[in-house]
């Protein structure tokens, strides 16, 4: 059995497979019509959300599959104070996959460690997102060809996008990709996601709060919203949710064959009129997340073995008498998991092992 909690439980020639998988589906959906017929997909939304659960809902019918599940916390026995841990190991006997969303930033890892049947990580909460950053790969492999030689700007909310962390994370294993980092310092990226998936690797790094200076230099735009519900304070919201709109003025120093991305949901950070642009390809990249999240179910219900990476962390981590701080961590509201932690090799302090965060004395 094999989940994905991480995009790097996945190695670069199992995504070249996926996209390829991704590829022949859209070419041929037939030929795919009955390949899931009686498996089940339980889709555990504690979270909400539009595209991720639709599209695999979508994915698994077109697959000749069923599907069940919720999608909200609040019509669950979550509500009643059931954990995650009881509630995959009950939907495990139901279904034979599932996709689970869940605002608690290591929920998946601990269904994984739980479930009987494989767990997918359809976000959780501020930290990773797998299944968006295997739409965005596809999307940028058909838009331009090739996941190398790119010069990748990510702008906007990149402490709590999720979806950056995890497409950052993925291409650290590509070649010559430099990231251009564009947010308020408030939202930087998180020091976990420069540690585990920059500092290493060859991708080379600017950050600037100016979306105007970086333009000219990008191959993909990456536009994020500012993740309002992830905010302690939402007046540090309201100071920081309009840092960024993309105009069509804006534009005219992009490169013309450069690629606006966005996970979507949108706010104001894309005004409507970049909609009709040819570089506008986040519509394009939404309905990409069928066709890949087709080719992953396709694929985990077809192995065997496997468990996901992201566990050698937790398999190597020491078990410690303190308390993960962050408040966003699965640690502070499930009951009767390990306190876990785990050291880099040139960091001397811990971090969780559920949600990366430094363990703060
Ligand atoms: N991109 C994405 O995760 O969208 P939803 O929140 O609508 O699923």
């Amino acid at each position: 059995m094999k989940s994905l909690i991480n995009i790097m439980d996945l190695s670069v020639a199992e995504i070249d497979e996926l996209i390829s998988v991704a590829n022949d589906i859209i070419k041929n959906p037939l030929k795919y019509r009955e390949a899931c017929k009686y498996k089940t997909l339980a889709t555990l939304f504690f979270e909400p959300s539009t595209r991720t659960r639709l599209s695999f809902e979508s994915a698994m019918i077109e697959l000749g599959g069923s599907v069940l599940g919720f999608s909200e916390a609040s019509s669950s026995s979550a509500a009643k104070g059931e954990s995650v841990g009881d509630t995959v190991k009950v939907v495990g006997g139901y279904a034979d996959i599932i996709a689970m969303r869940h605002p608690k930033e290591g929920a998946p890892l601990v269904a994984s460690l739980k479930s009987d049947v494989p767990i997918i990580n359809a976000g959780d909460g501020g930290h990773f997102h797998p299944t968006q950053t295997l739409t965005d790969l596809l999307t940028i492999k058909s838009e331009k060809g090739s996941l190398d030689n790119l010069t990748i700007g990510f702008c906007g909310d990149l402490k709590y996008g999720r979806t950056v962390h995890s497409l950052i994370a993925a291409m650290s294993r590509y070649k010559n990709i430099n990231l251009v980092l564009i947010s308020p310092k408030e939202l930087m990226l998180p020091d976990y996601v420069k540690e585990e998936y920059i500092k290493g690797s060859e991708m080379s790094v600017y950050e600037t709060a100016s979306l105007e200076e970086a333009m000219p230099k990008l191959d993909v735009l990456y536009m994020t919203r500012i993740q309002r519900e992830r905010f302690k304070n939402l007046d540090d919201y309201e100071r920081l949710k309009d840092s960024y709109i993309l105009t069509l003025d804006k534009l005219n120093s992009a490169k013309e064959d450069m690629i606006i991305l966005h996970p979507l949901p949108r706010v104001n950070e894309i005004s409507t009129a970049v909609d009709e642009d040819k570089r506008a390809a986040y519509f394009r990249q939404a309905r990409n997340g069928k066709f890949i999240r087709m080719a992953l179910i396709l694929k985990l219900l077809n192995e065997k073995e496997g468990s996901p990476k992201v566990l050698q962390n937790y398999n190597n981590a020491v078990i410690l008498d303190k308390a993960c701080k962050n408040h966003n961590c699965i640690t502070t509201t499930e009951q009767e998991i390990k306190n876990a932690f785990y050291k880099n090799a040139d960091e001397d302090f811990y971090r969780c092992a559920y949600c990366d965060n430094k363990l703060e004395d």
